[in-house]
């Protein structure tokens, strides 16, 4: 089959890559000429394990290319994905101009029977707004469906490869089977639904994790008061196979490009429903707050940040990508600054090129400096944040950043050290609802 991905986000590359690895014909489509001039060369514009094997794999083969050309792109497709960002409103609810750009630009190159499929997150009821934006521009009869998206960054390959189901909303039986039969490789569980349901399946799965993650942040910070040891905690009740211990260690909240966003977006559409006590307003709240209080708690600890030296290890959002969106070193850095705190950090792949839209303003003051080698990192902080669990980051041997003429914190902000060994090191250690 012949399929266009719109869109070379994180989403789009790696879908575009994975259905030309099962053989088909694919083009992946974005009006930015500088990525595509990249992507043609096999390069990816963002840090994504596994991916560029994969394109050069399947460029090679001739079953990828990349184009700029609508017309290029869509006048030979039987299936067009919908990949390109929905970003937030200011008032928390979904942008969907791009999801509206794109349908405009395609509709006048759609072959007949084609389906335009959505895999950008999106409402119920959008595909009915993205059908009036093609027929706007066309009389060729199409098929639509909605194919919401689970993979995560940093194993976005894999997970797309070894999904733990797919979920197809379709209108009827011929768009069912041509998009069951695009994921038949994959050997993965098929969920057939409406299009609405879909696209709620996607919301309702992205808030419940979230919820996940918020619940459990909340029962260590009761643990740390209480001489009650989280992780402790969570061993105990991860044997109810109605709860699990999987998918929530405590740490700084949810960040990223995706859980802020969808609980945001629920909580704004519930709010539009008329009901403004909702659940997903106060995860939402919650989460937001988190990194403020835990800089208070800490602020304590250390006698205030005021001319405090301290280390960020971690800049990224999660381990194994670059990406910075609500990634926690953008709250902590920015506030131990207003603090008045110095700043020194490393991440294994964030260096001072990729930081600076985000902290191009503290790297220029000084406050801030970015290290490249982990080997130019001080022995004399008076505080160090580990705030992602890069493998390189975790197993490091701390003791090479201690200094014997003073005392030193480890914040410990994601669990993954031993305390007993962080304080052999001569450190004080504070995770998160660690009694240590
Ligand atoms: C998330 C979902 O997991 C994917 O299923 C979904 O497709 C994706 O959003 C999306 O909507 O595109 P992602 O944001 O890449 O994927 O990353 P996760 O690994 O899920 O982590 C999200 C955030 O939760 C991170 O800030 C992470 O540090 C945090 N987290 C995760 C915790 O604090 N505790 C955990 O136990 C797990």
């Amino acid at each position: 089959m012949t399929i266009a991905v719109i869109g070379t986000g994180f989403v789009g590359v790696v879908t575009a890559a994975v259905y030309a690895s099962f053989g088909h014909k694919v083009f992946g489509l974005d009006i930015d000429q500088k990525k595509i001039n990249k992507l043609k060369k096999s390069q990816v514009p963002f840090h994504e394990p596994q991916l560029e094997d994969l394109l050069k794999e399947t460029q090679k083969k001739n079953h990828l290319s990349f184009t700029t050309s609508y017309q290029e792109a869509i006048q030979s497709a039987d299936l067009i994905i919908v990949a390109v960002g929905t970003p937030s409103t200011i008032d928390g609810g979904v942008d969907l101009k791009y999801v509206f750009a794109c349908a405009e630009s395609l509709a006048p190159y759609l072959k007949s029977e084609a389906v335009v499929v959505v895999k950008s997150t999106v409402p119920p009821g959008t595909l009915d707004l993205v059908r009036d934006k093609i027929k706007s521009r066309t009389k060729t009869k199409f098929n639509l469906a909605s194919l919401p998206e689970f993979l995560r960054e940093g194993s976005a390959v894999n997970d797309t490869l070894h999904p733990d189901r797919i979920v197809i909303g379709a209108e009827n039986q011929t768009t069912f089977e041509l998009l069951g039969e695009l994921h038949a490789p994959l050997k993965a569980p098929i969920v057939r639904v409406r299009p609405e349901s879909a696209q709620m399946a996607k919301y309702a799965a992205n808030a419940y994790l979230a919820m996940r993650i918020t619940f459990i942040n909340q029962v260590a910070d009761i643990c740390e008061k209480s001489g009650a040891d989280i992780e402790e905690v969570i061993s105990a009740i991860g044997y109810d196979k109605r709860i699990g211990a999987h998918y929530w260690y405590p740490g700084p909240g949810y960040g990223g490009s995706c859980f802020p966003k969808d609980v945001k977006e629920l909580a704004h559409f519930f709010k539009q429903m008329g009901k403004t006590d909702n659940l997903f307003v106060k995860i939402n709240q919650l989460n937001s707050h988190r990194i403020n209080l835990l800089l208070t708690d800490y602020g304590r600890k250390v006698g205030g940040f005021k001319d405090k030296q301290i280390l960020v290890l971690g800049l990224s959002f999660k381990p194994n990508t670059d990406d910075l969106r609500e990634a926690p070193s953008t709250k902590f850095i920015p506030q131990l600054i207003k603090l008045r705190a110095q700043i020194i950090a490393f991440d294994p792949v964030v260096k001072q090129k990729t930081a600076q839209a985000v902290f191009g303003q503290y790297l220029e003051s000084g406050s801030l400096i970015i290290e490249d080698e982990l080997d130019d990192l001080t022995n004399s902080a008076d505080a160090i944040f580990l705030l992602t669990e890069w493998s390189e980051l975790i197993s490091l041997d701390y003791s090479r950043f201690r200094n014997g003429t003073k005392p030193q914190w480890l914040f410990d902000i994601r669990n993954r050290l031993n305390p007993v060994q962080v304080r052999k090191w001569g450190f004080k250690y504070q995770g998160i609802g660690r009694q240590g």
